[in-house]
């Protein structure tokens, strides 16, 4: 089999990547910010002119490993903050601070591009592994039910907004309690005792 078969166009990468692990992470973080302001909206000095808040500007990414390497500084915006709100963490979690490098108060500004963080290491596995879930796994079920929801395995899917993903322990036997009931399988109450006899 030629390898050109096996791989998409990179333009399908990028939207596959992007919504698989952006837009169904289950996480909104992304989805309260004003959209990208299109270039008929900015003025000649490229600044935008409206929109609740002024755009900031991300640099294009200069060491992708995993991800498709021409996504835009924004498409990777959005991937990280998914990433940052799927495990319930900030940005300095994978990424570290260069010590010459100084915002205003002093305290040093992360370097992105960096690599020596071991978390950003085990995250780049992450995401490999949550693509090929997807790719080899997920996607055939659909062709067994054609009902099944288009549901995508995210970082969120595991994590839940925890840095590791939480323990699942078994509900004791029973279940878990009927809302507003005793737990299924719990000894009936007590007999009423019986009416006094007069
Ligand atoms: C769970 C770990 C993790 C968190 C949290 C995280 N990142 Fe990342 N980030 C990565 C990984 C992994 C890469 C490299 C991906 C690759 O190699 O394809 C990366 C790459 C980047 C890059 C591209 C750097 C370059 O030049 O190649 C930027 C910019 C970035 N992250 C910004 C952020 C921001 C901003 C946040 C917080 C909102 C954040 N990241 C949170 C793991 C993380
Ligand atoms: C199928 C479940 C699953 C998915 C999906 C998943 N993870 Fe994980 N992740 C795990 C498990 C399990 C561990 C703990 C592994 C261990 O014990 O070493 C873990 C550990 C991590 C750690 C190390 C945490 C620490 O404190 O050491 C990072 C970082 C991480 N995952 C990032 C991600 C990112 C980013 C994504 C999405 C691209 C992702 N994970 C998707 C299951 C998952």
């Amino acid at each position: 089999m030629k390898l050109t078969s096996l791989l998409p166009p990179a333009a399908a990468v990028v939207l596959m990547t992007a919504a698989v692990l952006a837009s169904t992470s289950g996480v909104q973080a992304t989805q309260d910010q004003p959209p990208a302001t299109p270039p008929a909206a900015r003025n000649p000095t490229g600044a935008a002119m409206q929109g609740p808040r002024p755009m900031r500007s991300y640099p294009a990414p200069t060491n992708l490993q995993v991800l498709p390497k021409d996504l835009t500084g924004q498409q990777v915006h959005e991937i990280m903050e998914s990433f940052a709100g799927s495990l319930g963490v900030h940005c300095d979690f994978c990424h570290a601070a260069d010590p010459n490098n100084l915002m205003p108060n002093g305290r040093p500004r992360l370097n992105f591009a960096d690599d020596s963080k071991d978390d950003k290491k085990v995250a780049r596995i992450m995401i490999s592994m949550t693509q090929q879930i997807n790719a080899d796994y997920i996607s055939k079920t659909k062709v067994l039910d054609p009902d099944a929801m288009d549901m995508k395995v995210t970082c969120g899917t595991c994590h839940r907004g925890h840095e590791m993903p939480e323990e699942f322990v078994i509900p004791k036997e029973g279940g878990p309690p009927a809302p507003g009931g005793p737990p299924a399988g719990a000894p009936p109450p007590a007999a009423a005792p019986p009416p006094p006899a007069n």
